[in-house]
Parts: C-alpha cells; structure tokens; sequence
C-alpha cells in the first residue's frame, strides 16, 4: 500500500482532534494521490483559521461583562454567555431551551412579547427594563438591548439580548435621592424642634404672665381687652402646633407611623363631611425611621389628592404585610371620582406629588399600584421589603 494513505490516516485523526497545523508533503510523484493531500492540506489552513475566529469570537462572547442570550424565533435562550450563568447563578444546560421570560421575577411583564411587538419589522434595537431573578428571593434590575441576528438567513430569525446589570447604578441613584430628601427631612425635624422649644417655650410664659394679670386685674376696662389678648395667644399657639406638625409630628418620632397617621387623619377629618377608617396589622412593624417619615409624607400626598381630587368622603387606610410577610403594604382606598390613570403625566398640568411619592418607593426598592377609574375611586397600594436598612434597628 501506498504508505502516503497512512499518513492521509494520521493527518485526519489529527485533524479531527484539533491539531490543524500539521501539514503532509507532497511527492515527486505529483500525481492524484498528491492532488488529494494538497487538497486535505488546504482543509486544514481552513479548520485553522476558522477554528481562530471562532476561538476569537468565543472569548469575546464570554469576557464581556454583559449578559448575552441568543433567542430563538419562540422566545427560548439558545445560547447563553459565561457572565450569565454567573450572576444568575445557572448552570448553561439549565438555561438553554428556557423561555427568556422564565427568567425575569414575577409580575414583570413578559420580555419577548414586548421584543416582538416592538422589534417588527425594523431594524432599530429595543431597549427595556426588566428585573431578573437571581434566587427566589433576590434579583438583578437590568436594562436589555434586543436586536436581530441572522435576519438573512430565512426561517433562521434570532434575537440578541444583552442585559446590563444596574445594580450598582441603582443603588447609587437610590442612594442620592435618600441622602437628599432624609437631608430635607432632618432639616424639617430640627426647624420644628427649635420654634418648639424657642418660640413655644416664650409664649407659654407670655401666657402665663397674662392669665396672672387676668386674674388680678380689677379694672373692668382693661379686663376684657386681656381676655382677648389671650385668646389671640391661644390661636397663635394653636397655629405654631400645626406649623410644627406640618414640619414634622412628633407622633412620628415617639409612637411611629400608625400613631401619626391617626393623628393627621383626626386633624383632617370632619365628622360628617369626610371620614377616615384606618386598619393597621397588630403586627405591624417599628421600621427605620427615616422610612416612616417617607411613608407619611407619601400617605399624606394620597390623602391630599383623594381630597382635592376626587372629593371623597370616606378614606380607608390599610396597614398590612405583603404575601410573603417581608414586606410592608400600605393601601388606601378613597370613594372619590376617581381619574383615568393613561391621562396621568401626559399632560402639562400634572403635579409633581406622585412622581416625587415614586421616586421615594423606589429608593427603597418598593413598588407603588395605582387602580383607578372615572366614577370608580381610586386605589393606591405601596409595598416595601423588610431588610436590615427598613426596619428599626
Ligand atoms: N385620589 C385621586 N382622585 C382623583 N384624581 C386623582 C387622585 N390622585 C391623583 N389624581 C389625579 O392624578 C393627577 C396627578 O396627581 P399628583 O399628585 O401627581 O399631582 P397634583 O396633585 O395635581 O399636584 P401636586 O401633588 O404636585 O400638588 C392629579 O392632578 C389628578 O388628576
Ligand atoms: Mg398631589
């Protein structure tokens, strides 16, 4: 036997254990034999090359701090890159052939139904928000990328997803805005406390001088216009109170937000005009203060909105946990004319109460439910998770 087709033999095993440097010489002979080894030669400059780019494209596809999924036509992850499997902590044969949406925490709204609406017959990429799970506890606020891969290729549609992780970048925001409104907050607390302690203090010992001269005066002229000087300090005292109140309630700061919010409600309420029905958990818990001082402003901008805009009467106020008991769910509830929620920021004239009660939940992680119709009332539902920085240390 020729004993060039031994190692023909030998060049393939090569081959095919990727060795494709290995070249055979040709014979002085030149003849078909030697076409057929020039030919195999050729295959492996071939095998090589693409072997390198797909070498090249592999390492480019797993080094990428990104996470990157290749979709099929139906939605189902067909490939998957390193950074995935690692903070989303999977295994590559779990994910593979799983629906994307699977991925996402529940009750987001499904990824690849917005991708396909959105995507259509365009070429410009999607961009969209989602949180993905990381455990059944915890998960990763994302932004995604979506575009098309292999649009040429008939019958071959893919999509390619590339999460971004925010994590980082959201704690930070969350951060900012919680130094800056628990700034504004301490601000409120400290002025309240000086015009409690200043002024208050001067006018209760104005008050007294004027009731001991109230009570040794005898001079029917002047008596009465002391009356009156204390009745005009009694208001102004009265007035102070609800000034430090609107500031800050003290309530807040010895009893917590239950109290509080009790106490703002009796101040609000009328008996026939507008009543309040507040239901707390007996369980509910003391939370960090600078939270309780954020859910109170955030009930009272609903209590203002359900009076100044839907005119309600009656106003019924929940304090409760949410399904699993780690977080907190405050509702409440209002019988007023309720509004269409589409119109809300679509318009110029739309205030800056909800969106600043937003961005307040989101500092916590929270989330916020608003359920309303013309005619129907409205629901607010806010709920925020217990971990160490929420509750009472
Ligand atoms: N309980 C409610 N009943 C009826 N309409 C409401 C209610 N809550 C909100 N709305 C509607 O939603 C809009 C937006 O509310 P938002 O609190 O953001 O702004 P605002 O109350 O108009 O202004 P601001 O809070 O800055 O004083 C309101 O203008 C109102 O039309
Ligand atoms: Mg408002």
């Amino acid at each position: 036997m020729d004993p060039r087709y031994k190692k023909i033999s030998d060049l393939l095993i090569d081959y095919s254990m990727g060795h494709f440097e290995n070249r055979i010489e040709l014979s002085e002979k030149l003849d078909e034999t030697d076409a057929f080894i020039s030919g195999i030669n050729m295959l492996g400059e071939e095998l090589k090359t693409t072997t390198i780019s797909r070498n090249y494209f592999n390492n480019i596809f797993n080094s990428v701090s990104d996470m990157i999924f290749v979709l099929t036509d139906g939605g189902m992850i067909e490939n998957v890159n390193r950074t995935a499997l690692e903070k989303l902590d999977k295994k590559y044969s779990d994910l593979i052939g799983l629906p994307i949406d699977q991925l996402l925490v529940e009750g987001e709204k499904p990824l690849f139904e917005f991708i396909k609406k959105k995507l259509g017959n365009s070429n410009q990429g999607v961009e969209a928000e989602k949180k993905f799970k990381t455990s059944p506890t915890d998960y990763i606020p994302a932004s995604c990328s979506v575009n098309f891969l292999h649009r040429e290729v008939k019958g071959e549609l893919r999509y390619l997803v590339t999460v971004r992780d925010l994590s980082k970048q959201k704690e930070m925001e969350n951060l900012v805005i919680r130094t800056i409104v628990d700034t504004l907050e301490n601000e409120r607390i400290r002025v309240a406390k000086d015009l409690h302690d200043s002024l208050g203090q001067q006018l209760s010992a104005v008050k007294f001088y004027l009731e001991t001269l109230i009570n040794i005066t005898e001079d029917k002229k002047i008596s009465p216009i002391l009356t009156k000087s204390g009745d005009a300090l009694k208001a102004a005292q009265a007035e102070l109170r609800e000034i430090c109140f609107d500031l800050m309630p003290m309530t807040l700061e010895t009893y917590g937000l239950v109290e509080s919010v009790h106490e703002l409600c009796r101040k609000i309420g009328h008996k026939n005009l507008l009543e309040f029905i507040i239901l707390p958990d007996k369980h509910f818990p003391l939370l960090n203060k600078q939270l309780e001082i954020a859910i109170f402003r955030i009930v009272q901008e609903f209590i203002n909105n359900s009076i100044k805009h839907g005119r309600a009467t009656r106003i019924t106020l929940k304090f409760n946990f949410g399904r699993d008991k780690d977080e907190v769910k405050i509702e409440l509830k209002d019988d007023g004319k309720g509004f269409d929620k589409n119109k809300l920021y679509s318009g110029s004239g739309t205030g800056m109460g909800l969106q600043n009660v937003r961005s307040r939940i989101r500092s916590y992680d929270g989330t916020i439910k608003i359920n309303s119709l013309p005619g129907k009332g409205t629901e607010y539902g806010i709920l925020i998770p217990l971990n160490k920085t929420t509750l009472q240390r």
